[in-house]
C-alpha cells in the first residue's frame, strides 16, 4: 500500500511541473493589449476596439476572436452588423436573437463574437481597430429627488483568443478551449486564450433616465391644454353659429 502510494506521488511530482511548463509559445509569450473609445453622443454610438497584439510568432496566418460580453442597458444590432460587413466591418456571430426595443430591465446580456485579422505594425506588434455600432436602451424612470437622473452603462473589455494555422504542438493543443469557429460562429473551433491588458478603464455610456417625480407635473400640463383647446374649439364653433 505504501509502495502504491510512494508511486503515485512521483508520478504527481513528475506530472505537474510538466503541466505547468507548457512550451507553447503562442501563449505565453503573447499578449493583447486593448484599448477602447465609444464615439458620438446619446443613445446610439460607435465604439471601437483597438488590440495590439505582441508576439514572437508570426501572427500572419492567424484570427483573432474579440468575445464581448454587453450588459443588459445596451446592446449591438446584427441586423445593422450584416449591413455594415460589405463596407469593412467585421465577421461576428451572435447566437441569441436580439430586440432591439425593449428596455434594459427587461433585457438581457448579450454574448458577440468577432472575428478579424490582425494586421502588421511597424514596430512589429500585430493590430486590430474595429468600430461597431452599439445602443443604448432605455431605463426605467425613477424618482429625481431620490436618485441621480442619469445612469452609467460600463462596457467590459473583450477577451482576445487566437486562432493559427499552425497552433504550435501539442503543448497548444492542450490549452485550446472551444469557442465558434470564424467567419459565421457555425461549429465550434479550438481557441487560445491570450493575456490581455488595458491601460484605460471600461468605456461608460452615460444615459439619461426620465423622472418619476415630473409625471403628475406633465400630467396636469397634458390635461390642461387639452382641456384649454377643447374650450376654444367650442367657444370657435358657437361664435360660428351665432
Ligand atoms: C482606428 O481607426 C480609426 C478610424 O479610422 C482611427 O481614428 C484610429 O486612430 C485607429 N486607431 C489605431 C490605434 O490605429
Amino acid at each position: 500500500m505504501r509502495h502504491v502510494g510512494l508511486c503515485l506521488l512521483a508520478v504527481v511530482a513528475l506530472y505537474i511541473p510538466h503541466c505547468f511548463t507548457s512550451t507553447c509559445p503562442l501563449v505565453l509569450k503573447t499578449n493583447a493589449q486593448v484599448e477602447r473609445r465609444l464615439l458620438n453622443e446619446g443613445f446610439h454610438r460607435d465604439l471601437e476596439t483597438s488590440v495590439f497584439l505582441s508576439s514572437p510568432e508570426n501572427l500572419k496566418s492567424c484570427i483573432v476572436l474579440i468575445k464581448d460580453v454587453y450588459p443588459p442597458g445596451s446592446y449591438v444590432d446584427p441586423n445593422q452588423l450584416k449591413f455594415f460587413k460589405p463596407f469593412g466591418g467585421p465577421d461576428f456571430y451572435i447566437p441569441q436573437m436580439i430586440n432591439v426595443e425593449t428596455p434594459e430591465h427587461f433585457s438581457p446580456r448579450i454574448l458577440a463574437y468577432y472575428f478579424v485579422r490582425p494586421q502588421p505594425m511597424d514596430d512589429g506588434r500585430w493590430l486590430i481597430n474595429m468600430t461597431v455600432p452599439i445602443h443604448f436602451r432605455y431605463h426605467r424612470a425613477r424618482s429625481g429627488t431620490s436618485y441621480p437622473l442619469e445612469v452609467g452603462v460600463r462596457l467590459p473589455h473583450p477577451a482576445i483568443l487566437l486562432q493559427c494555422e499552425d497552433v504550435g504542438g501539442d503543448a497548444c493543443r492542450a490549452l485550446t478551449q472551444l469557442e465558434p469557429c470564424p467567419p459565421t460562429g457555425n461549429d465550434q473551433c479550438e481557441w487560445l486564450s491570450i493575456h490581455t491588458f488595458s491601460t484605460s478603464e471600461a468605456v461608460m455610456g452615460i444615459i439619461p433616465v426620465g423622472n418619476t417625480d415630473l409625471l403628475d407635473t406633465v400630467l396636469m400640463t397634458t390635461t390642461c391644454v387639452t382641456a384649454g383647446a377643447t374650450l376654444l374649439i367650442l367657444a370657435s364653433l358657437r361664435k360660428k353659429k351665432t
